[in-house]
């Protein structure tokens, strides 16, 4: 049986993801020089959900210092570089930097590449930043709140948040894939949800030995309230549909949700 409470979650999911990256997964896919290229003049997009981004969330990033927040993996980074932006990426993986780092030598695009935990910023200092761009992330830290703080502290005042994470309803149901061919819905497990917590000793130990990252569903009151706590304004939200539903759920409910918070 896995001894859940002394688990190192952090260096799993780093190794999770270097592993991800190396095998070229959907966030790992780096954007094409024609992309950059397409940037550079203008026409460019970075996505927090598999939509695009609600009119008036970032319209123009020309100028502006913008931290991509847990966001490597060689895609929105250099794009939003190449849209004239000042871009600092940070992540856990230093593989999926070296996605980032690649695509800039490549195309000649000036980034910075930080490796580190989404909920210590401290290698930033106060209002460093006019953005902070926070794509699907957040599952793999078992706490939000300090994400939210540390955010709203590296922001300058006028500065936003721009966030996405999973709707909590995707962790609660039973993943029997018999279920799903049932068309049954069963919940088995109460937010907040936690694979360290949640799953068996044997799907814990399975997961853990294909090398999975861990995952945690946080709360609305997490992710929304965490967000207002912390001092922001919501400006914005937007709800997504999953285009790949991997749960029935998904076929029922947006389950990509998203945020404009602004730091008053
Ligand atoms: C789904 S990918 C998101 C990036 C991707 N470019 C996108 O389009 O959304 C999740 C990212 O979170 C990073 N990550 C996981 N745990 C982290 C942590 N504790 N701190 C910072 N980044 C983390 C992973 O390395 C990975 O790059």
């Amino acid at each position: 049986m896995t001894a859940t409470h002394s688990f190192d979650y952090l260096a799993h999911n780093r190794a999770a993801w270097d592993q991800l990256a190396v095998q070229d997964c959907e966030w790992s896919r780096p954007v094409t020089p024609d992309i950059i290229a397409a940037a550079r003049a203008g026409h460019w997009e970075a996505r927090l959900t598999p939509g695009p981004l609600p009119r008036g969330w970032l319209d123009r990033v020309d100028g502006l210092r913008i931290l991509c927040l847990a966001s490597a993996g060689g895609q929105q980074a250099p794009v939003l570089a190449a849209a004239g932006a000042s871009v600092t990426v940070f992540d856990a993986s230093e593989k999926q930097l070296d996605q980032d780092r690649r695509v800039a030598e490549r195309d000649g695009l000036a980034l910075a590449a930080v490796q580190g935990d989404m909920r210590d910023l401290s290698a930033f200092a106060d209002e460093a930043f006019d953005v902070v761009f926070h794509p699907i992330s957040n599952l793999y830290v078992p706490d939000v709140r300090p994400v939210w703080r540390e955010c709203f502290r590296v922001l300058r005042r006028g500065g936003r948040l721009l966030s996405s994470f999973y709707n909590p309803i995707v962790f609660v149901g039973d993943r029997d894939p018999e279920y799903a061919r049932q068309g049954v819905i069963r919940p088995a497990y109460p937010l907040p949800y936690a694979d360290l917590k949640d799953l068996d000793a044997q799907a814990l130990d399975a997961k853990l030995a294909r090398g999975e990252a861990v995952v945690f569903g946080h709360s609305l009151s997490d992710q929304i309230g965490g967000q207002l706590e912390a001092g922001f304004l919501l400006a914005g939200f937007h709800e997504d549909h999953q285009p790949n539903p991997r749960f029935l759920i998904d076929k029922f409910v947006p389950t990509f949700l998203a945020t404009h918070a602004l730091k008053p």
